[in-house]
């Protein structure tokens, strides 16, 4: 007899097959139990009918508790009735491993509780819905890249540079030096794509902010793609149809995640309509202000009401570019016209999901760049490495990074972005 996975179902209808999978729930009555079965492809039903199958069989169904693990065999069937569109008639059943007071049933429970048990919590089927649309996008991701010509590099995680401020960097000790997590591989980036043209890298980030709320982690997940002889407004069209063909692989690829997860596909089909809009630092300024918000000057950062209001004056993700140069790290360009801004762009996503990335032109002459190193208080030694790029060589070159968990907190729908990574690390959170 042939052993499949539940995934598979679809090619074996009529057959008797084997199956190993988890009880995630079950309803029985005198005639017949259901049992929801899941094995980590996917989830169907099982039944099992007493009058069909012997007597024994039917009273181990009835009494399975949650998550106990089995060896199920059966004919698979269609079922017209479920999404998912197959089930097994059961005949025999095998308990692998017996699951007793599992603490996740189907009642509420709160987030607390939840988080405090995530290492169980990823086995429901709505954290397995978010699991499968995070791995559709790192898949399209390195699809993306790989055919619009990138060479994927990877920057070190133990780094002495502080590329986004040093206000919230993870220090370590490094036999008799300080070293610190990386909170952006993007100067490596830069040197890489000096080297190998346009690259791009995926990997941990950490940030060491007191931030508790919907949109930070401390530990997260960033795509930066790094490009040679690209200036901002090329880099802005492959952001955008890179965020595009992410969403439009989860329509394609994530169609029963979307289900599970109770995600209108018409609103994702929107956002792969191209291109996004653009609009200046400015000019968000200004739309905030005539609409009552009166808490913001020029010069302000965006808070995520402000980023919210923005994005819901359009259909699809927007840019906002060229914001204050005091408020952006030194490694920008400057504006060629201004110099109180710098040349990059933050794309907002919509439905209050706020930035999903953050990007730039980067700076390429020497002397202005010391200045800013110097300025923002940086050691210049640590940074040797990054100016010699600008001494041999320079070009212009732009980049950006998408924070991944952001990204799937938005497209899968989901409310907070702790439940867009297996084990999310938290203001005040590193269990499990
Ligand atoms: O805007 P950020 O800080 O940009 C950089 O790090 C640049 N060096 C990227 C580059 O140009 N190569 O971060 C980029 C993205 C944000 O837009 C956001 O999506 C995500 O990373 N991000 C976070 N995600 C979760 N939790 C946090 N604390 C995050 N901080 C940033
Ligand atoms: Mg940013």
């Amino acid at each position: 007899m042939k052993q499949i996975q539940i995934v598979d179902s679809k090619e074996h209808v009529g057959e008797v097959v084997k199956i190993g999978a988890w009880v995630a729930n079950k309803r029985s009555s005198g005639k017949i139990a259901f049992l929801q079965l899941r094995d980590g492809t996917a989830y169907f039903q099982g039944v099992v009918v007493k009058s069909e199958v012997p007597e024994e069989v039917f009273q181990l169904a009835k009494g399975l508790n949650q998550e106990t693990s089995v060896w199920v065999i059966g004919e698979i069937r269609e079922d017209s009735r479920s999404k998912f569109g197959y089930e097994i008639g059961i005949t025999d059943i095998e308990v692998i491993g017996e699951s007793h007071e599992y603490p996740i049933t189907p009642k509420e429970h709160g987030t607390d509780f939840l988080m405090d048990h995530r290492h169980l919590w990823l086995r429901s089927s709505r954290q397995h819905a978010i699991m499968q649309i995070r791995n559709e996008i790192i898949r399209a991701s390195y699809e993306f890249f790989n055919n619009h010509g990138f060479v994927k590099v990877d920057p070190p995680i133990l780094t002495g540079s502080a590329p986004e401020g040093t206000t919230d960097l993870f220090e370590t000790n490094y036999f008799d030096h300080k070293a610190y997590l990386s909170q952006s591989g993007q100067l490596y980036m830069e040197a890489a794509a000096m080297a190998m043209g346009k690259v791009f890298s995926f990997g941990p980030t950490f940030r060491a902010e007191k931030s508790k709320t919907r949109r930070h982690l401390i530990e997260f997940w960033m795509i930066e793609p790094e490009m040679a002889f690209m200036h901002q407004e090329e880099s802005l069209e492959i952001q955008e149809q890179y965020v595009a063909y992410l969403v439009q692989n989860v329509l394609d690829h994530c169609d029963y995640a979307l289900h599970v997860l109770g995600r209108d596909r018409s609103v994702l089909e929107k956002y792969t309509k191209l291109p996004y809009a653009r609009i200046s630092y400015d000019e968000a300024i200004e739309r905030l202000q005539a609409n009552g918000f009166d808490d913001i000057k020029w010069g302000d950062d965006f808070g995520s009401p402000h980023e919210t209001f923005i994005a819901n004056s359009f259909e699809q993700p927007v840019f906002i570019m060229n914001y204050p140069k005091a408020i952006k790290p030194f490694y920008m360009k400057p504006h060629p016209t201004r110099d109180d801004v710098v040349v990059c762009a933050d794309l907002i996503a919509p439905e209050g999901y706020g930035e999903i990335i953050g990007g730039s032109e980067r700076a390429t002459d020497y002397d202005y760049l010391l200045e800013q190193i110097r300025q923002a208080g940086l050691n210049e030694e640590e940074y040797s490495w990054y100016l010699d790029l600008r001494k041999y060589g320079t070009v212009p070159h732009s980049g950006f990074g998408l924070g991944l968990e952001r990204t799937v907190t938005w497209i899968a729908g989901i409310d907070h972005v702790r439940e867009a990574i297996p084990f999310p690390r938290l203001l005040n959170r590193i269990y499990p």
